[in-house]
């Protein structure tokens, strides 16, 4: 088996005990474990501070550029708004050409038949710049949503939406942080080493979307288009199999993907995700009178659709009365069947992580009752039990004032966030046969509808493939810490689209507060991205051997210049970092995807391309 890989050109990764002593034999790359007790030999090597200085002087420019973007109001959720998304695709265009992109186009969404509204994709690829043979060169894919959630002033912001404001540091308005502050940061790394001469060490591609906060209409069909992979044939005269790109999709060349669409866990640690919940929205829609009647004049005289919903809903959960967790307190039978157990080694996980409940409640979910007094379950129940939510009353009077009236038709939505080993049919099914007997036994007079509008699984990623290590490495340099590897209950569905239809690994790389408010009211990202808390500095090489021998070593008062600008350094340094890696392109493995005989083995689980291949096993 390995001959064939080493005739095919592979370089495969070995097991430590029986690497040989060869100077040519290239290192395995280290595990994330490996990092957190500080070894930081080869960080050393690398300087990419002229990169971090170049970053740190343009604070304001990048500021600017953001507050340029934010005033463009691409809100998906405001059909009539649609064209703003175009317009901020187009602005992101404009920079890409303008940074010289190989590549900067749009791509019709696959859906627009159905939708004129929706706006195009935006693929871009800049070329890498090394003098490394195709082969070698690894191809990094960033995903990012340039549109936004809906936002009024009125909704109780400070500051007007969309209008970048700083207050006290905190870079206040709708998208700062979800998602177009962490998404146009990769135009500003490329940017910086253009600025600097500095070689670009990977193939990087920019996917950007303008529908992700209306449930990305039209992306899971490009992408399943998209990654149609190169097909192998036989080479008669080399003797070797060849990949053939010519009918391959725009994703297929991709090694490694990554995604900073979410928040650190808590403020003075950096975080790598691992794991997401995915989300199953639904909506139950009860029909009545033709039209909207007076509540005094026809009231009693007629049922009220508004009220037999209200019973609906509340048959959805167990009040808090009842006792017990929010996922033991949801009604709908089997829906809790499949959720895994917790094991030892889960629970050994949480007391590892920079958590604290009481901060949680007083900076991040300010004012809340927790269902929860503990860490540990307070992370469990955000990350692997699910919760189902209720959100509100489409049709309901909701205005301020003292309207009195019997609205006609109805419609609540609730979701429901599901975790591994939860699918969307299931439960899909089970919540609707559950709502229909309970509305029967309601004896409403009205007829109900249960629609579930969108369903996705959740996530999970392996936190050792080489993906998450040279996003360990690099994190570490900037920060001066490792990153703690965190779940989240959030959702983003593209995470598994992208990693269903390509086998590649999906990395989330967040580097923004966890108070950050996305979808709230005074969104924002920290000016010094969270430096405060953080108190980290650009480390000179120096610091860094010296201060990060321990994870948990306290870390100087930033200096403000220095500590600015973390997003930028963050994805420049793992760009280079993944530049780095050894081993097969995972992009470029021939191995047959695994079949039903191999996933049936014990331990087959390793298997993902470019990490343990069907080839190095
Ligand atoms: N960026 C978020 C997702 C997110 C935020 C994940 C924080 C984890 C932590 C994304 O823009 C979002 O809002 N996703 C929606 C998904 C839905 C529209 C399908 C969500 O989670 O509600
Ligand atoms: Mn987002
Ligand atoms: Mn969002």
């Amino acid at each position: 088996m390995q001959d064939r890989a080493v005739k095919e050109g592979f370089q495969p990764l070995k097991k430590a005990s029986t690497m040989p002593t060869s100077p040519r034999a290239p290192p395995e790359p280290p595990s994330v474990d490996a990092l957190r007790i500080g070894d930081l030999a080869d960080l050393r090597a690398q300087d990419l501070s002229k990169l971090y200085t170049f970053a740190e002087d343009r604070e304001e420019i990048y500021i600017s550029r953001l507050r340029e973007a934010v005033a463009i109001k691409g809100v998906s959720a405001w059909v009539e708004n649609r064209p703003k998304i175009v317009e901020m695709l187009e602005w992101a265009k404009a920079w890409a050409e303008r940074l010289g992109a190989a590549e900067a186009r749009f791509v019709e969404n696959p859906k627009k038949g159905e939708d004129a509204t929706l706006p195009p994709l935006l693929l871009i690829t800049f070329a890498a710049e090394t003098n490394l043979p195709h082969d070698k060169v690894r191809t990094v894919c960033a995903y990012g949503h340039l549109d936004v959630q809906p936002a009024k002033k009125d909704d109780g912001w400070e500051t007007d939406p969309f209008t970048l404001t700083e207050v006290d540091g905190r870079l206040v308005g709708r998208g700062a942080s979800d998602d177009k502050g962490p998404a146009l940061s990769w135009l500003w790394v490329v940017e910086a080493h253009r600025k600097l001469n500095m070689k670009l060490p990977v193939r990087l591609k920019l996917l950007y979307e303008g529908m992700e906060e209306f449930g990305s209409e039209g992306l899971p069909e490009f992408v399943a288009k998209e990654a149609v992979p190169p097909q192998p044939r036989f080479n008669d005269v080399k003797r070797e199999i060849t990949l053939d790109f010519k009918n391959a999709g725009w994703l297929s060349d991709v090694d490694h993907f990554v995604i900073s669409d979410n928040q650190w866990l808590a403020k003075k640690t950096p975080c790598l995700t691992y794991g997401l919940r995915g989300v199953a929205y639904f909506e139950v829609i009860v029909s009545g009178p033709a039209q909207d009647l007076h509540s005094g004049v026809y009231g009693g005289s007629v049922h009220e659709p508004l009220n037999d919903l209200i019973h609906l809903l509340a048959t959805l959960r167990h009040p808090p009365a009842h006792g017990g967790m929010h996922h033991e307190r949801i009604r709908v039978p089997g829906l809790l069947d499949d959720v895994p157990p917790v094991t030892d080694e889960e629970r050994a996980k949480y007391a590892t992580l920079d958590f604290d409940v009481e901060q949680y409640n007083r900076e991040d979910v300010t004012g809340a009752q927790l269902e929860n007094a503990t860490n540990e379950k307070t992370l469990m129940a955000r990350w692997r039990f699910p919760t189902l939510s209720i959100h509100g009353i489409e049709g309901a009077f909701s205005d301020p004032g003292a309207k009195t009236v019997l609205p006609r038709r109805v419609s609540g939505k609730f979701s429901i966030r599901q975790v591994p080993n939860m699918t969307s049919s299931r439960t899909e099914a089970l919540v609707t046969s559950y709502l229909e007997s309970q509305w029967a036994a309601l004896g409403s007079k009205y007829a109900l509808e249960v629609k579930m509008v969108h369903g996705g699984p959740a996530w999970v990623s392996r936190t050792d493939h080489p993906n998450y290590v040279a996003a360990s490495r690099a994190v570490t340099k900037v920060f001066g810490k490792a990153p703690d590897l965190t779940r989240e209950g959030g959702s983003i569905p593209v995470a598994n689209w992208l990693a269903d239809a390509t086998g590649m690994n999906v990395l989330l790389l967040p580097t923004s507060a966890s108070n950050d408010g996305a979808h709230a009211q005074n969104e924002k990202w920290d000016k010094t991205n969270v430096t405060n808390a953080v108190k980290t500095r650009c480390l000179s090489t120096f610091d860094l051997a010296s201060m990060v021998s321990r994870r948990d070593a306290t870390l100087p008062t930033p200096s403000p210049r220095h500590a600015r600008i973390a997003q930028v350094k963050v994805l420049g340094t793992y760009l280079h970092e993944i530049s780095k890696l050894v081993g097969p392109r995972p992009a470029l493995c021939k191995c047959a995807p695994p079949t039903a005989e191999d996933l049936a083995k014990p331990g087959f689980f390793a298997f993902a391309k470019g990490f343990r291949c069907k080839c190095e096993l």
